[in-house]
């Protein structure tokens, strides 16, 4: 494996058009923290850079709808971001903000180097307009129909179902997101980044050359790259983002993704006149943390534009991470469905590090995964308080006790001492593997093994029963276990820092390097510890009750939001005659493997027998439903679902509860029989 000098970590910087919840935390900011609070104790020259994405249309959106200047909307939410992520010992070397006077030079001049080789392309072409709101529709000011996955809410830039990157024009039935609108088309000039002629590079580079990268990042890569690479419109129509460096080029700005990554850069800048180093000198080692939506923009168009640059290094590994669920629903700022930072820790003072440990343990490294309030309350009270702070409490205790705090000498050691002593080293080297791959669960899970060895230790030798009898035992014993204690808050620390200054302070030890663990003792004889306070408390029932109720409250507030919603958009008679609805009996169902929400169903619905895929699995068992009546959308286009066809759509209502029930007629009649 290649040694590199330095390191150069950057983290997704998040839009600042909200606060941060702990989907950000677990898919990219902490596992980040992680990776550079152990390259930090390893003393390795790493800078770590990230900051506010401040451009692009989910701010002009947000700011759009709350009446104010973008520039308000970043202003307010930059400083929010930023405190939480301080709040949460998340490391950043600097967070900064790309409507910063550094990063639109550095964008602008990145633009222009680019220009001057010829490396756009221009090209006037048609693209979606709202004539009532006087406005081009670029990304996500567009909305409409994933022509790859059916999904109906794919942005014009992207579809976040599948992950694929779009061009507005791709989109089925396209919206726009201002007036709802059915766009038209107008022409305009616009700078195309050629992505096509970097296919071979990107070919060989990714696919060739780092077959290392996680399963998740390499698969997208290659489909993109399979399905070939077209030129991809780097500036918009708009009034927000960074102008256009050329002439004859008014009113436009570079794509907010053209100018997000440069952030990295710019904040390089900000953070340190030696930049360049980290940015053009091959032996830096850069990574890019990322979540699984932002794949396409970090592995395939930023590096495109810094190889057009020319002066730059690309990044070695992109360890994205896939989403966090919260109890069973996507995450989402709209909905209110998310657990926010700083409403975390107002409930939860103090307890970053159980936030912290919760979402490492089950942090979505190789698929979707669910948070969930239950959850977090076992992990904290049956790993956290009852295997790392008992263990950590009893050897201070007793130590205190029996000895007045002063570290005991080490006796004859026996061969389970030995081999106690020796899982330091060997679990050492497990996690330094495991974070090295970017596998920080697995690497939380063998740091806590070490906790787990100095409970099992302290049970097994009992020493409180033996004081009387052998004290010399019992000085090897807790000269063993305050060993431990002080390899566990080092080999925590990237994992949970906050706790490894309390296990510190508990010591009355300075911090230590990782390179010394396992080398030799880290305490001596006559040190002399502080007293016992716990580092960890029980969470009760009723704490996550509150947050349970609180979640059920959105939901229902939800609901209620959607029933008061205003009635739809009038259509003609003639328009509600074109909807083929009729009777039908459920003749078979099961559940569709792997989903939660799924049901295959077949349906006699009189004219033929037909399957259907509906999304009700959480509400009926299929053994219950079959023979019942139900209404069904029979000329709905067919749809493939989990490589099912799915040939129309049963009729649901939903209830205040979110719970769905089937609309039929008020008593079984025969199948086939229109409903006008
Ligand atoms: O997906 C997002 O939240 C983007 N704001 C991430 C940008 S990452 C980078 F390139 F700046
Ligand atoms: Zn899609």
């Amino acid at each position: 494996m290649k040694k590199f000098k330095r390191f150069l970590v950057t983290s997704a910087l998040p839009y600042a058009n909200g606060p941060v919840h702990i989907g950000h935390l677990a898919g990219v900011y902490i596992p980040s923290d992680i990776y550079v609070r152990y390259l930090r104790l390893r003393n390795k020259d790493v800078v770590w850079v990230c900051g506010s994405d401040e451009h692009g249309v989910p701010i002009t959106l947000k700011a759009k709808k709350e009446n104010k200047h973008p520039q308000e909307i970043v202003d307010q939410y930059h400083n929010i971001i930023k405190k939480s992520f301080e709040d949460f010992g998340i490391s950043f070397d600097i967070y900064s903000r790309t409507s910063s006077k550094t990063h639109y030079e550095t964008a602008s001049e990145i633009f222009k180097t680019i220009y001057d080789k010829n490396g756009f392309i221009e090209k006037t072409t048609e693209q979606y307009y709202d004539s009532e709101a006087k406005q081009f529709l670029a990304d996500r000011y567009i909305t409409g129909t994933c022509p790859h996955c059916s999904y109906e809410n794919a942005y014009g830039d992207q579809c976040e179902k599948c992950g694929t990157s779009l061009n507005a024009t791709e989109l089925i039935n396209p919206k726009s997101a201002i007036s709802g609108a059915k766009p038209e088309l107008k022409e305009t000039k616009h700078w195309f980044l050629p992505l096509d002629t970097y296919e071979p590079f990107l070919k060989k580079w990714i696919l060739e050359d780092h077959k290392e990268w996680k399963p998740n990042v390499y698969g997208q890569c290659k489909s993109w790259i399979d399905q070939g690479l077209q030129p991809r419109a780097v500036s918009r129509d708009l009034d927000w983002g960074v102008p256009l460096p050329i002439e004859n080029a008014e009113g436009k700005v570079l794509y907010v993704w053209f100018d997000a990554p440069i952030g990295y850069i710019s904040a390089t800048k900000e953070l340190t006149n030696d930049w360049e180093k980290y940015w053009k000198d091959k032996e830096t080692k850069m990574v890019h943390f990322i979540g699984k939506d932002n794949i396409v923009f970090h592995c395939i168009i930023f590096p495109a534009m810094l190889k057009a640059e020319g002066s730059y290094i690309l990044p070695e590994n992109v360890p994205a991470n896939e989403f966090l669920n919260l109890e069973g629903d996507k995450i989402s700022t709209s909905r209110n469905w998310a657990v926010w930072l700083h409403e975390y820790l107002n409930e939860f003072k103090e307890k970053q590090d159980v936030l912290r440990y919760v979402l490492t343990a089950n942090a979505p490294e190789t698929k979707d995964n669910d948070f969930t309030w239950k959850d977090f309350q076992a992990r904290n009270n049956n790993e956290l308080v009852a295997v790392l702070g008992n263990f950590i409490n009893r050897t201070v205790v007793l130590t205190n006790k029996y000895f007045e705090g002063i570290v005991p000498e080490r006796n004859n050691i026996d061969e389970n001492d030995k081999e106690v002593l020796n899982q330091i080293s060997l679990l050492k080297e497990k996690v330094e593997f495991s974070i090295e791959n970017y596998r920080f669960r697995e690497a939380l899970k063998e740091a806590m093994n070490l906790a787990r060895i100095g409970n099992k230790y302290l049970a097994e030798t009992e020493p409180w029963k033996i004081f009387k009898t052998d004290i010399e035992r019992v000085k090897t014993i807790l000269n063993i276990s305050l060993e431990i204690t002080a390899a566990l808050s080092v080999i925590l620390e990237p994992f949970l820092p906050f706790t490894s200054v309390k296990i510190r302070n508990l010591l009355n030890i300075k911090k230590i390097d990782w390179d010394i663990l396992g080398t030799k003792d880290l305490l001596f004889k006559d040190h002399k510890i502080n007293t016992a306070s716990l580092l960890f408390e029980k969470i009760e029932d009723e704490d996550i009750e509150f947050q349970i109720n609180k979640l059920l409250n959105t939901k229902k507030y939800n609901l209620e939001d959607k029933k008061h919603e205003a009635v739809k958009e009038s259509i003609s008679f003639e328009d509600f005659q074109k909807l083929d609805i009729r009777t039908a009996k459920i003749l078979e169902a099961e559940k569709v493997a792997k989903t939660k929400k799924l049901l295959k169903l077949l349906l006699d619905t009189g004219v033929d027998k037909r399957t259907v895929v509906s999304g009700i699995a959480e509400f009926f068992n299929p053994e219950e439903i079959i023979g019942k009546q139900v209404s069904v959308l029979l000329n709905l286009e067919p749809r493939k679902i989990k490589g099912i066809e799915s040939q129309g759509m049963i009729l649901m209502a939903e209830d205040n509860e979110g719970k769905l029930h089937f609309v039929k007629p008020s008593e079984d009649i025969n199948v086939g029989a229109f409903i006008k």
